[in-house]
């Protein structure tokens, strides 16, 4: 029987069960997915701890991954049984073997991406593709500064910057981590355990600030973010890592020099079959060039899922985290006998209204309609 990772309480990592489930049929424009990766994402920790409700308990966990397409629904035109697909925007659900999700979320993975890759970077790099190119449309020689610059989204983003010719100042918070991002392509580090972030942003950029932060850290980096602006600048607040940004009098953006503020996802950008298309179209680019080169410096057996989710939590992760469905761990052990990550180790918009699972109300309808966050 093929398993999943679900949960019927929020809380801790302890309440993830890994549960068998009854494989689902695809309905009309659905596809289902045999999972041979699955990706970790801060959004999966607010799901389980409750911060984004999940639309029903029990309820699966999880929205990216990539696999080979194994049952196809009717209506469905662009993808046939024994694709190699990857997917982001998927309902909750994608910790699984086996994954029913809307056909139109799925795109083709080309040949050279694994599914490795593919999962460890389809909502990370997405995300990237839109914060620096969207969000903000980046000239050579900007400077930037961008947290948590060691993490998954951050180590993409220091990689797609240096490809952009742009200056990322990343923040982290050990040397180790300093040491990551700039081999990634950061163009300076701070390290914020030791350094005031104001003060060295104001050194770095020689009085001048920046014109654009990018913040996933939330409520602990808030009010520092808008103090490395410049005026007129752009706040990104792009995540929760360490709680929500609450109660804020827009009068502070007045007060720090008539500031812009955006808290965007991913699905508020890949709206569309066409857009998610374009912007997975230059994200498998930047793959197969090598420009981009995604550090899975994490793997865990899927029903490992509750010690990964603590390690992403609790600092511990640098890059990405793949979690390996049991079908796919000896195809996989086999496939990365050359590599050089471990197995497992330790040393996130959004997603889905709905459970992929088991539950007999799955819907197919459009997740993001009803969850605009990431
Ligand atoms: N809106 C969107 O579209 C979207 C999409 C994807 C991800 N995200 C957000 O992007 C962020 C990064 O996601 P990720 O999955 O790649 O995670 P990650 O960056 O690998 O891990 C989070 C990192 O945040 C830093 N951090 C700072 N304060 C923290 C705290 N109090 N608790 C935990 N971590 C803290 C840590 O790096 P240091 O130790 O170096 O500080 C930690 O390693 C998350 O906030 C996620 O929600 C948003």
């Amino acid at each position: 029987m093929a398993k999943r990772i679900q949960f019927s309480q929020t809380g801790g990592p302890d309440v993830l069960e890994y549960a068998d489930m009854t494989a689902e049929e695809p309905k009309a424009g659905e596809v289902r997915v045999r999972n041979h990766a699955v990706g970790l994402n801060f959004i999966d920790i607010y799901f389980r701890t409750g911060l984004y409700p999940a639309p029903g308990l029990p309820s699966g966990l999880g929205t990216e991954g990539a696999g080979i397409v194994d049952a196809v629904g009717e209506g469905v035109t662009h993808l046939k049984e024994g694709d190699r697909v990857a997917y982001a925007q998927g309902p909750l659900g994608a910790y699984a073997e086996l994954y029913v999700l809307p056909a139109e979320k799925a795109v083709k993975l080309p040949d050279a991406i694994e599914f490795e890759t593919a999962a460890a970077c389809m909502l990370k790099g997405l995300t990237v593709q839109y914060l620096l190119r969207q969000t903000y449309r980046l000239p050579k020689g900007e400077t930037i500064l961008f947290h948590a610059a060691a993490g998954g989204v951050g180590s993409i983003a220091c990689q797609w910057a240096k490809a952009l010719g742009v200056k990322l100042i990343g923040t982290v918070s050990s040397p180790e981590k300093a040491e990551l991002a700039i081999k990634n392509g950061a163009w300076a580090t701070i390290d914020y355990t030791k350094e005031n972030v104001v003060e060295r942003v104001r050194e770095l950029t020689k009085g001048d600030m920046v014109p654009v932060v990018y913040d996933s850290v939330g409520k602990d980096t808030w009010e520092t973010s808008l103090d490395c602006l410049q005026k007129r600048g752009l706040m990104v607040s792009f995540g929760n890592a360490s709680g929500p940004v609450e109660n804020v009098n827009i009068g502070i953006l007045n007060q720090k020099g008539a500031l812009y503020v955006t808290r965007p996802s991913l699905n508020g950008y890949a709206d569309t079959r066409k857009r998610l298309e374009t912007m997975s179209n230059e994200l498998f680019e930047m793959l197969e060039s090598g420009k981009i080169k995604v550090d899975i410096a994490q793997r865990y057996p899927l029903e490992k899922a509750g010690e990964a989710q603590e390690a992403l939590a609790s600092r511990k992760t640098t890059g990405s985290t793949v979690l390996v469905p049991s079908m796919q761990q000896d195809t996989q052990a086999t496939q990365d006998a050359g590599r050089s990550q471990d197995v497992q180790a330790p040393a996130e918009e959004a997603p889905a209204a709905q459970d992929a699972g088991t539950s007999q109300d799955h819907a197919s309808k459009d997740s993001q309609d009803q969850d605009p966050r990431a």
